[in-house]
């Protein structure tokens, strides 16, 4: 069965066709950021705009790269929630009038679940699994037990870890979206230069599940301004920045490794997969690895590939799959949401 998915919960308007849920046969996503740079962070109604103007041009090359017409497909996947209001009822909206003008079957797809599903579409399908998702609006913490099934264990309790990166990014003068901007930043700069504490006073960092990253980022604010709290952005060296970068994403990523690590060991889950934008990040990615060879047995983490961690329609197709052949489907009058579901 090919899905058509239809991704526009944010600043990416993507559609996507996979085949049974696993083989991706197109992939197209226009990103927003020319859009948003100027403003240091996403406007939800210039993102809602933008997503009406390019929507049905995103759907038709999608159906091209993949070599197919509306009459191959056996029904389409659309992201409803959680996400920026007006950017998702464009979405679904498309969705609704595809799925009415070429009479096919529609179902709504959570978008934190299908960053869930990246791992399972790039051919990681080990369960129990644990899955970390760390998104620009989202860090949770899952346990999987198969790719629909999913129990949070635990969340963030103030900012999301890609909106810290983000505003850590901004507070530097780095730009938007600051995530991949600190990340390269960080490379000319040594991360123990500055230590950034990974939790409260008197708090042992793996205790909970739960996230926070809001002291973390009020910590990166006032070591900026200097011991007298008078310091400028300006008076701040190439050098300080790069090493304030590599502190700080040494802290974000040492907080996300050991409390996802510590969840799977509580459970007895040998398998990790991450996803969300974060997961792009190298450094992320290879304290991951050297802090999990330390438990016995050695718990495995796969990634999946960068253009499946960012905002994509291909994860929300395969999503989709997995409602769609078990019959299951929704009424043109499905309605979006923009709030996560809590815990
Ligand atoms: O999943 P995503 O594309 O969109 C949301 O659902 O939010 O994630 C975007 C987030 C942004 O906060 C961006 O700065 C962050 O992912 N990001 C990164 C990196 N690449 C993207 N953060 C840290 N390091 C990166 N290399
Ligand atoms: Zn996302």
């Amino acid at each position: 069965m090919l899905v058509l998915g239809i991704e526009t919960s944010c600043d990416e308007t993507a559609a996507a066709v996979v085949e049974n849920g696993l083989v991706v046969r197109s992939n197209i996503v226009a990103s927003q950021y020319d859009l948003h740079g100027p403003f240091g962070g996403v406007v939800p109604e210039v993102a809602a705009r933008a997503h009406a103007e390019r929507i049905t041009a995103v759907v038709d090359e999608s159906l091209r790269a993949a070599n197919c017409r509306p009459a191959d497909l056996g029904g389409i996947g659309v992201v409803n929630r959680p996400g920026l209001v007006g950017a998702l009822l464009v979405g679904l909206s498309a969705a609704k009038g595809f799925a009415l003008a070429w009479d096919l079957p529609l179902v709504g797809v959570d978008h934190i679940a299908a960053h869930v599903y990246a791992a399972h579409l790039a051919g990681f399908h080990t369960y129990p699994q644990v899955a970390l998702i760390v998104s620009g609006g989202h860090t949770c913490l899952y346990r999987v037990a198969g790719p629909q099934q999913l129990t949070v264990l635990g969340q963030t309790t103030d900012d999301a870890a890609g909106e810290a990166f983000d505003k850590v990014a901004q507070l530097l003068g780095l730009g938007f979206p600051g995530g991949p901007a600190l990340a390269r930043c960080a490379e000319k700069g040594d991360p123990q230069a500055v230590h950034f504490s990974r939790c409260g006073p008197n708090e042992k960092l793996n205790a909970t599940p739960n996230f926070s990253f809001s002291g973390l980022k009020t910590a990166v604010y006032y070591h900026l301004r200097g011991p007298g709290g008078g310091r400028t952005p300006r008076e701040i060296s190439e050098q300080e920045r790069a090493d304030v970068a590599a502190g700080f994403q040494e802290a974000a990523c040492e907080i996300l490794v050991e409390k996802t690590l510590a969840a799977a060991q509580r459970g007895a889950i040998q398998a990790v997969t991450v996803g969300g934008g974060v997961a792009c990040n190298k450094r992320l990615r290879a304290l991951f690895a050297e802090r999990a060879r330390r438990y016995t047995p050695a718990i495995e983490v796969f990634f999946p590939p960068a253009e499946f961690c960012t905002d994509n329609a291909a994860m929300s197709a395969g999503l989709a799959f997995q409602r769609l052949h078990k019959g299951e489907r929704d009424a043109l009058d499905l309605e979006v949401d923009p709030t996560p579901k809590r815990a």
